[in-house]
């Protein structure tokens, strides 16, 4: 496999968990959301960019230090998520030839996941990432909730991370969307916008976001369900 690094965007607030510190310092059964991605991607990459909060850095060093997780550089992220991309990517050692794009807030990811998404990156394709079929219906509302239409959900797939792509491609399409009004949510949007070819692989249910606070309890209780 090719030089693989994979950065890890850390560098929210966390406003709806709110909690008071980033979600990605946030503790699951103990351990921060940020350093179980760490210990899990680690063992999958040849290296591992944290990207955090100018902040939390010092938290950050301390915590990787403290956790023995081996050679893990460190970013400082930017305003939006895509910033802390780009802010990531330039961390990559020179030697990188493809990059995963995690979020920490999806702790629960596996290792399996990571390497069958990474398997996945072959001719012809410029990104890969995990995702699962819709389960809910689809409905399409105005801001006062009146419905417009329900949206046929065959077809639909919900987007996780890791995202995996040859450095070359990343790097190309975020210094192309520098501004705002390009934005995306994902890295995979970017690269499809501008053209590239990505797929997806079945991703895993586990590897759920953590955004609201129900959705730690429900990592908690999947990671207390496991045996150990
Ligand atoms: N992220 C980042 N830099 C930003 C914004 C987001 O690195 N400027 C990261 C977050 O740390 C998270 C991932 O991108 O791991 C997905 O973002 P999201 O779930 O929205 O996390 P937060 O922005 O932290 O949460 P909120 O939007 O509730 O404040
Ligand atoms: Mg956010």
């Amino acid at each position: 496999m090719p030089d693989t690094s994979a950065v890890i965007v850390a560098a929210g607030a966390g406003e709806r968990l709110g909690v008071g510190v980033p979600k990605a310092f946030v503790e699951l059964a103990g351990e921060p959301l940020v350093l179980r991605c760490v210990r899990v991607l680690a063992r999958v990459v040849d290296s591992v960019v944290c990207v955090v909060a100018a902040d939390h850095r010092e938290r950050a060093e301390q915590l990787l230090d403290t956790a023995g997780a081996g050679d893990v550089r460190l970013a400082i992220g930017g305003e939006t998520r895509q910033d802390s991309v780009s802010a990531g990517l330039a961390a990559c050692p020179p030697s990188t030839r493809v990059v995963a794009v995690h979020d920490a807030a999806r702790p629960l990811l596996s290792e399996e996941l990571a390497r069958r998404t990474l398997d996945a990156l072959q001719p012809p394709w410029d990104g890969v990432a995990p995702g699962l079929p819709l389960v809910d219906t689809i409905k399409l509302v105005d801001p006062q909730g009146k419905v417009l239409r329900t949206v046929d959900r065959r077809g639909m797939w919900a987007v996780q991370t890791p995202q995996v792509f040859p450095r070359a491609v990343l790097e190309r399409v975020h210094a192309r969307v520098a501004s705002d009004a390009d934005a995306a949510t994902d890295d995979l949007s970017l690269v499809e916008r501008a053209g590239g070819r990505v797929r997806l692989v079945r991703g895993e249910r586990r590897n759920l976001k953590i955004t609201y606070p129900e959705d730690l309890a429900l990592a908690e209780a999947l990671l207390a369900a496991e045996p150990t």
